[in-house]
């Protein structure tokens, strides 16, 4: 895959424009000036591990529950899918850092050393919890946003993993919950699948 990063930065900008909301602009501006959303890996190790991962994740699932929304008629507004989608994943801003990890080559037999990603979680306060809270610091979510955001993980929250039944309640009383995950994991798991195999 390559990553053409400056028609993905204007791609976010344009996509995230439609929110009109109080607080949108110092949000942004929060975002550009004072994270690393446009360059930070979308994980670790397993999707989009590479520079600016998380910007092309982002708009992979906003383009994916827009297209959920169109062609199921689901009826969520423009502004909706642009925030559960380019935003869901706030919590990865500041978290990653660049680390030297060893893997074994296949081809040689040889253990070698690449530059990798771990991370340094710098403010713990969970996963969809933190993107909710850091998108509630500058604009208001509507509940169904907030749902969905902080259940996006689906099965794979820590919280379902510790014993939580809320993630079916939450699903059962806002859909968007469901429509969100289903648009996270199509991107991680299938659009995001092989892309440092091209
Ligand atoms: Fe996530
Ligand atoms: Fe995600």
């Amino acid at each position: 895959m390559k990553i053409n990063i400056d028609k993905a930065i204007e791609s976010f900008r344009i996509n995230f424009s439609v929110v009109k909301r109080e607080g949108a602009e110092d949000l942004l501006r929060w975002i550009e000036d004072e994270t690393d959303f446009y360059t930070a890996p979308a994980s670790a190790g397993y999707h989009l591990a590479c520079g600016s991962g998380l910007l092309i994740h982002s708009l992979n699932v906003r383009n994916n529950l827009e297209m959920l929304n169109t062609r199921l008629g689901l009826g969520y507004g423009d502004d909706t899918i642009a925030i559960c989608g380019l935003l869901h994943d706030l919590a990865k801003v500041n978290f990653y850092i660049p680390i030297q990890k060893r893997r074994l080559n296949t081809e040689t037999g040889k253990w070698e050393t690449y530059s990798g990603y771990g991370y340094d979680d710098r403010f713990p306060f969970g996963h969809g919890e933190k993107s909710v809270w850091y998108i509630s610091r500058f604009m208001k979510l509507t509940d169904e946003e907030a749902m969905s955001i902080n259940w996006h993980m689906g099965g794979f929250d820590d919280r379902v993993k510790g014993g939580s039944r809320c993630l079916n309640d939450a699903i059962g009383k806002y859909p968007l919950v469901f429509w969100l995950h289903t648009a996270d994991q199509k991107a991680s798991s299938i659009d995001e699948l092989n892309w440092d195999k091209e």
